[in-house]
């Protein structure tokens, strides 16, 4: 099994067979088995699905370069927020014009970047960033983002950025246009992790308001930015938005000439990872009466390191056992730690699971967003290998 390399497998990928081979149980860190392509099959789904939006990646989701230059071959653009974001991407030779710097408050080295790189299409939200663009990137393309929220989100954006749509959107236009700046579009984002199918329909009307205000001041408006937010493991749910999107769409923005955008993250990535844990220690809590009430164990991964997305995505994660023929087993409360010494690294404390012993594995689904850039090495505990899979 190749650590630095891809590995091949036919039809499914068998995660049972890779833990086998990878020799998990002898290892004392994790494994995630990242499967490069669940990346492909969800880029599939989006062309099927939105055929007229161009998916652009946000890189903060999951920055593993393999999962960038696995996007980059398929065509997508690309979300940055900053200048090593947008250095991983032009380094995997993707084009400036496929890249949105998407972040609406930016430090000037890292503005100087954008412009000497000549990444154009930024996001902008307030008078002083106007200013800011006006003195170091005067021939930047500005998109003007706004505040559009969901009712239902995983993690709420709004509260950090988006101006006013009504109000704001149109005097930041006025202010771009007296100092002479190219407004070129508008943005939004419902909150990642939307749950609201409406959510993106209220925005998008939202938005034609304001390339009308932008036609009024003689801007050409060409591109319309509808954020992330896309669920990244129910893909019914990804399809239902995704007809409430096109509605829209074609409600308001009919020309055919108006260039749609996305920013989508979970959506690509959340699917693809499967993080193997094993059980370094366990303990057996019992009522005064002696008997079994929870088995609380501990992990080689904790919230610190992959599982960070417990406290900062609000995920919920499942795990899975690999013990055979556990279907006529008990099952007994089970409280799932990380392996710090700090009581907050807590995994999960809702599960049902047959009493596992030291050296047993779990895995968890679902583990390829918000988990990997963000993870520490915390206590020393080492951060997980990362396995490479590809469909032959
Ligand atoms: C500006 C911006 N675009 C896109 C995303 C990606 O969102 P999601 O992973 O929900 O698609 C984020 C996430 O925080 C964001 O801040």
């Amino acid at each position: 099994m190749e650590v630095s390399g891809i590995n091949y497998y036919e039809h499914v990928l068998d995660i049972r067979r890779v833990i086998e081979e990878a020799q998990v149980q002898n290892c004392d860190e994790a494994l995630n088995i990242c499967d490069l392509s669940s990346v492909e099959r969800k880029f599939r789904l989006w062309q099927q699905q939105l055929p007229r939006i161009k998916p652009y990646y946000a890189v903060k989701c999951n920055d593993d370069s393999r999962i960038v230059q696995t996007l980059a071959g398929l065509g997508v653009g690309f979300d940055c927020a900053s200048k090593n974001e947008l250095k991983l991407v032009l380094d995997c030779d993707v084009s400036p014009e496929r890249i949105i710097f998407a972040n609406p408050c930016r430090p000037i080295s890292h503005l100087d970047y954008a412009k000497q790189r000549q990444v154009l299409k930024g996001t902008v939200d307030n008078e002083f960033e106007i200013y800011k663009l006006h003195k170091h990137y005067p021939n930047s393309n500005l998109i003007v983002r706004f505040k559009s929220e969901a009712k239902a989100a995983q993690c709420p954006l709004g509260d950090k950025f988006g101006c006013d749509a009504d109000i704001d959107a149109s005097a930041l236009m006025l202010l771009a246009k007296a100092l002479d700046l190219t407004v070129t579009g508008t943005s939004f984002h419902v909150g990642s992790g939307c749950t609201e199918l409406e959510a993106y329909e209220r925005a998008i009307k939202k938005a034609k308001n304001i390339f009308k205000f932008g036609e009024l001041l003689g801007y050409d408006l060409k591109l319309l930015d509808i954020g992330g937010g896309f669920p990244g493991s129910d893909d019914e749910q990804f399809v239902k938005i995704a007809a409430n999107v096109n509605r829209a769409v074609q409600r308001h923005f009919a020309d055919e000439r108006i260039e749609i955008i996305a920013e989508p993250g979970r959506f690509f990535v959340a699917a693809a990872y499967t993080l193997v844990c094993k059980i370094h220690a366990k303990r057996e809590v019992r009522n005064a009466a002696g008997k079994l009430d929870t088995v609380m164990y501990y992990l080689n991964d904790g919230v610190y390191g992959s599982f960070n997305c417990i406290l900062y995505d609000h995920q919920l994660v499942t795990a899975q056992h690999y013990l055979e023929g556990a279907e006529s087993l008990p099952t007994f409360k089970s409280l799932i730690w990380g392996p710090s010494c700090d009581a907050l690294d807590k995994i999960s404390e809702n599960l049902r699971l047959p009493n596992l012993n030291r050296g047993d594995l779990l895995g968890f689904p679902n583990m390829g967003a918000y988990t990997v850039p963000i993870a520490s090495a915390f206590n020393g505990f080492p951060l997980p290998r990362t396995l490479y899979f590809r469909a032959i």
